[in-house]
């Protein structure tokens, strides 16, 4: 699936959801676009990298419900995560898109307005099978033992007027489309995949919510009562990122576009997508890669069993180096891998430590050794020993090619198989022997200048995987990274003073006893959750004030709420979610500290004039109260 390679790259990632903290799956994906980014950047072609978050539908408002917050709040809060994630894992991207931003939102209005002019759009009564965890209806077809594949519980018989897109009158220009391009969806698995679904008929997609049921989303621009479905919102991001219609940045990236995804939404994308592009008359992207999943310890990740693997712990115990680089080189694009930590350990000490540290400070060493640290010259030599230049040649091509297709894995195999040469090559030519005689300098000199010479372009390979290792190495030979064209061989020049080396990558103990290991971790442990710093005069705007619990009782129909009368020197309404935690009795006549100048909100019905603090973990709850008697109005600071 070779690409020609223009002088334009335009990569996404999936906006993710916000109803969840980032995990290892989030992270591979962004890191695998990060990774094609600063390839295509290395390659001097102008690129712009696009990742975000996808705000709006039920799941949000459930989850910000059961964290107490409003949607808004909530989705700062976790879109925040996401943005605050990024940095620490090496990822550069040009553009952090939000389906709040008021841009993004106009651009669906408008697209939804031209697709609705041009009758694709239509009104019509619907009954059917609806998770509400997937928020989409479901054909019988499509369930399994007749619940939900993802959820596995049955889905609910809804009836509703909604608003369809006529996907239908579309899907023969789908098929031949994916036909006549078939790098479209890439790798080829998931193109037959696309293909086998679209075999049966296309049903027309309810792109509309009516606001009875949900109010947090985009408002059709043809009929106020209705928001719009999330999909149908949240793909629009690709292009409204870029300033559709008339901004320059659509006009240049746009028709070089690719996405990468999993393969959990490959029919949004491969059928959704193209079709909505279609209708609106806009062109099609370029590619859909597609990548598999990530299991752990060879089961899905996920909440329940507990085994959702935080990108951040690892980053802090391995180095985000060994992280990225074990990511790229364990997953095969387009399969699903296994993830466990002794195999990333396995990774770190014999490719990175014994691999390439070895032969970096092996390299080193003997430079500083036999020629006290200064390239040599070796323009009036034979260079016969350049069995290293050929492998260099071969491994840059290969690398290339493979990069370009997504093959990174493969990429990698191919620098590492040129390593593997280098350090024979080391074993072969003896430098330690040549040294012992003064008359074999001429052979020595072109072995060293080879290796030097050889490091000069695998730190300029790891680039893409590992741009600090990459940097720190080129550093040693007073070189930067960056620029593939500097990749063909000989442009190390003779009498740079080279640094001394060091060590890239320590090797893990695998010996340590589990208990030393989590020390370290306890040591090393920081806060991964929180939220982007305020100013002191931001922090001064919130009024906290003591208040005592006058009345407490249970709201009728919700297991979470309690209303609260509080004194806290005027009479307030709260309602809090303590009810899981608190009786009316255990809460009534304790002291409190409350966020007096919130915004009221309405919870069940009822006006909520402020908030009661509480820490929070996981399924415990316990109201902050002042440790010594306070009157009733005092300000908390
Ligand atoms: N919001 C939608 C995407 C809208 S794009 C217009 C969504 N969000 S998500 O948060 O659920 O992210 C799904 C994506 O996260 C997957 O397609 C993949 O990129 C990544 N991953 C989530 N779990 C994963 C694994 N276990 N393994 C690999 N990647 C996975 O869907």
């Amino acid at each position: 699936m070779n690409t020609a390679c223009d002088d334009i790259f335009y990569i996404t990632t999936p906006i993710y959801y916000v109803n969840a903290k980032p995990h290892l799956g989030h992270a591979y994906t962004t890191i695998v676009a990060d990774v094609a980014y600063r390839f295509h950047k290395m390659k001097k072609q102008e690129s712009f990298f696009l990742t975000g978050t996808d705000e709006h539908g039920d799941k949000v408002v459930k989850a910000a419900q059961n964290d107490n917050m409003t949607p808004k709040e909530y989705v700062d809060y976790i879109s925040g995560l996401f943005q605050n994630l990024w940095p620490d894992l090496s990822v550069q991207y040009s553009q952090f898109i939000r389906t709040t931003d008021p841009n993004h939102m106009q651009t669906v209005s408008f697209i939804l307005q031209k697709i609705y002019d041009a009758g694709d759009i239509y009104f019509s009564e619907y009954e059917g099978l609806y998770c509400f965890g997937c928020e989409r209806f479901y054909t019988e077809r499509e369930l399994i033992d007749g619940v939900c594949p993802d959820h596995g519980t049955p889905p609910e018989t809804i009836k509703e007027s909604n608003y369809f897109f006529k996907m239908s009158d579309y899907q023969n220009w789908l098929i031949d489309h994916i036909k006549a391009n078939p790098s479209f969806i890439r790798p080829e698995r998931y193109r037959n995949e696309v293909l086998s679904f679209l075999k049966e008929p296309l049903d027309d997609l309810c792109i509309s919510r009516p606001k009875s049921r949900l109010t947090w989303g985009i408002s059709l621009p043809f009929d106020d009562n209705y928001v719009t479905y999330v999909w149908f919102d949240a793909l629009i991001n690709y292009i409204s990122a870029l300033g559709f219609p008339d901004g320059k940045n659509y006009e240049k990236f746009w028709p070089k576009a690719q996405h990468v995804v999993a393969k959990d939404i490959l029919k949004p994308h491969g059928i959704y997508w193209p079709i909505m592009l279609k209708a609106a008359g806009i062109p099609v992207y370029q590619h859909l890669n597609v990548h598999g999943y990530w299991n752990v310890d060879n089961s899905k990740m996920s909440k329940s069993i507990g085994n959702v693997v935080d990108p951040l712990k690892l980053k802090d115990i391995y180095g985000i180096e060994a992280f990225r680089y074990f990511l790229m080189r364990e997953m095969t694009f387009g399969l699903d891998a296994d993830f466990n930590e002794s195999a990333l350990i396995q990774r770190i000490n014999s490719d990175l430590a014994n691999d390439l540290g070895n032969l970096v400070s092996r390299t080193l060493a003997m430079a500083q050794k036999y020629f006290k640290g200064i390239v040599p010259d070796i323009s009036d030599l034979r260079n016969d020993h350049n069995a290293i230049e050929n492998a260099a040649e071969q491994a840059i091509k290969n690398y290339d090619i493979c990069m370009q297709d997504f093959a990174f894995n493969k990429a990698l195999s191919f620098v590492w198989d040129f390593i593997s040469q280098m350090n024979r090559y080391i074993d072969i030519s003896a430098p330690w022997e040549l040294a012992k005689h003064s008359d074999k300098e001429d052979d020595l000199k072109p072995v060293i200048y080879n290796l030097l010479e050889g490091l000069r372009i695998l730190g300029g390979l790891i680039y893409p995987v590992m741009p600090l290792t990459s940097e720190k190495m080129l550093a040693l030979l007073k070189e930067k990274p960056g620029n593939f064209n500097q990749l063909s061989w000989g442009q190390l020049k003779a009498g740079t003073q080279l640094e001394k080396s060091m060590t890239l990558f320590p090797r893990i103990d695998t010996k340590k006893s589990p208990k030393e290991t989590q020390q370290k971790q306890k040591a090393e442990k920081k806060l991964t959750n929180l939220k982007p710093e305020i100013t002191f005069e931001e922090f001064q705007k919130i009024d906290l004030r003591v208040g005592k619990v006058i009345s407490a009782e249970k709201i009728k129909d919700s297991k979470k709420l309690l209303k609260l009368t509080v004194d806290i020197g005027e009479i307030r309404t709260i309602v809090a979610g303590i009810s899981r935690h608190y009786s009316p009795d255990d809460i009534i006549d304790k002291k409190v500290v409350v966020a007096a100048n919130l915004k009221p909100a309405q919870l069940m019905g009822i006006t909520s004039e402020g908030m009661v603090l509480a820490a929070v973990k996981k399924k415990k709850c316990s109201v902050l109260t002042p440790d010594q008697q306070v009157p009733v109005g005092t300000s908390v600071q």
